[in-house]
Formats: C-alpha cells, structure tokens, sequence
C-alpha cells in the first residue's frame, strides 16, 4: 500500500479508536484526581489537543527527529536489550551485550513515533514530576519530548539511562541543540547506574521504562524503582504486546495492589502509584 495511503488509513482507524476510548476515558477520569489527569493526558494525546508552545516544541522535536532518521553516519552500539521479539536472547547474553555498527538513522527510527511521546509529554504537563527518569534514550527522541514537557511546566529534572556510551553522546549533543538543559544523561547498564540514580533523585514522579524488553527484568526493575517513588507516580511500559514475557510481566503489574490505575494502551502499559487512594481499577484502551 502507498506511503500516503497508509497514512490516511492509519488516521481514519485512530480516530475509530479514539471514539471507542471516549466513554473509557470518561470513566477512568471518575475514579480520582489521578484518574482526571491520566484521563486528559490521553484524551489530548488521542486528538493531538496542543496548546502554541506544546506545538512549537513538537514541531522542533520532529525536525530533529527527520534529520536524524536520514543520517547514514556510522556508529557503533552495544546493546544490553532483549532484541527483537522474536531472538530469545538468553540473560547472560543481555547482561554481556551485544555489539553492533549501525547507521545513526537506523537508531533514530526505533525512537517512538508521535503519538506515543505526545503521551509521554502530556503525562508530564499534567502530573508534574519533579524528578523523571527514563531507561533507555536511544538518540534522545522521547528523552526530547519528555524534557521540553518539563521546561514548560518551569521546573523538573529529568535523567535518561543508555547502555550504548556512543549513542549516550548523541542524545546529550540532541538535547543540548534542542536547547534542554533539564537533562542528565547517565551511560551504562541500567543493572550498573538505576540504583545510584534511584538513591540520588527520588522521589521519582514518572518513569519510561524503554530499554530491556525482557518481562522478568521489567518486573524487576518495578520493584527496584517503586520504593523510590513520589506519592503520586506515573510508570510507562513499552512493548507489552510484542513480547510474550512483556504481556505476562503486564498482567502482574495489572494484579499489583500497589497500582492504582493501570491502562492497558495496547502497545504501552501505564499505571499509576497513588499512595493516598487504596481503590484500584484497570482498564484497556487501545491507543494503535
Ligand atoms: C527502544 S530504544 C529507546 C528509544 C527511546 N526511548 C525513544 O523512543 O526515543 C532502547 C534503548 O535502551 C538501551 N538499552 C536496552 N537495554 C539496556 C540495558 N540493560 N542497559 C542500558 N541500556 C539499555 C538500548 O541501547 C537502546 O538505545
């Protein structure tokens, strides 16, 4: 199918999803104030509802991002993930890493596409964490979008892990041309750097958890992070659907009775910590 014609399709199906995820969106914004703001964060993402400053941002962010997608420059990763859904690699192969050379814009384009880090922009605008943590940066695309969402809130810091020292320089240079300097940018392995992160930033307010699409380490980094938390925290999930250990790690978290709200997005899991409510609900809504 052409270019144009997916694109079309795309929208029209998002918009079917979006009219779907309405009464949804109407009952999760009922369950607390923390349900109100996820609700809205959602809702506006959905619609792509910005306000000139947000659109300015998004409009800086993406030119960035095109730049980068196009780039040949060659440059040399290791990667500490899970790889592809479907490589299996075992965790002695994960915690060893796996070495690459790759293209510049072949890592650009693994960066989520717009309406996952508008969500992730919007999460912030609305819940305004003081501190943001994010495990895996890449070149810095959804580190962008999460950190101008900051800036304009007028305060915030925000700090991204990354394995691969070369692409750790990449996204600081990004964001330093982006004009951020909200962002601290940590190299190595999230096993090596997350605690020391942890014990000198908490209370952590929102936390993207992007890199080591493994279930048990999801489930274990969890743990690792939630005595960290503020009393009010976003968590986000990537990859719960493509990889069967991801989904299984996702009903968990849903199970957790320290979960407030979890929402099943399809491709992204959120849940939110409130430790001043003790109902819980779940709910899924299919973002794409
Ligand atoms: C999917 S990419 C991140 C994309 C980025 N969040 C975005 O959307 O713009 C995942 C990144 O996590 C890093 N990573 C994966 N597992 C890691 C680990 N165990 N420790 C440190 N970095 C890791 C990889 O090097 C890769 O750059």
């Amino acid at each position: 199918m052409p270019f144009r014609l997916r694109r079309a399709a795309k929208l029209v199906y998002r918009q079917f999803l979006a009219l779907q995820a309405a009464p949804k969106l109407n009952a999760l914004a009922k369950t607390s104030p923390s349900g109100q703001r996820l609700s809205a964060a959602l809702r506006e993402s959905f619609h792509q509802l910005l306000d000139t400053q947000e659109r300015d941002w998004v409009r800086r962010i993406e030119a960035k991002r095109h730049a980068l997608d196009r780039s040949e420059a060659p440059i040399m990763i290791i990667d500490y993930g899970a790889g592809d859904a479907d490589e299996a690699r075992t965790p002695e192969q994960m915690a060893q890493g796996v070495e690459q050379q790759v293209t510049v814009g072949q890592m650009s384009r693994i960066s989520k596409y717009e309406i996952w880090v508008l969500m992730l922009h919007k999460l912030i605008r609305k819940f305004e964490p003081a501190v943001g943590i994010e495990l895996g940066a890449a070149v810095g695309i959804s580190a962008a979008y999460q950190a101008s969402a900051m800036q304009l809130n007028g305060h915030g810091e925000f700090i991204t892990l990354e394995g691969a020292p070369a692409l750790a320089e990449l996204t600081q240079k990004n964001l330093r041309e982006l004009g951020l300097n909200n962002t601290r940018v940590v190299v190595g392995r999230f096993q090596d750097t997350l605690q020391d992160v942890l014990n000198q930033a908490a209370p952590i307010g929102h936390a993207f958890i992007d890199g080591h699409h493994d279930g048990a380490a999801t489930l274990a980094y969890f743990e690792q992070i939630y005595p960290h938390l503020a009393d009010r925290a976003v968590l986000i999930f990537d990859d719960i659907f493509y990889y069967a250990s991801m989904r299984d790690a996702w009903n968990t978290l849903e199970r957790d009775s320290r979960i407030h709200l979890a929402v099943d997005l399809q491709r992204m899991g959120v849940c939110v910590v409130d430790k001043t409510e003790s109902q819980r609900a779940v709910f899924k809504i299919p973002m794409i």
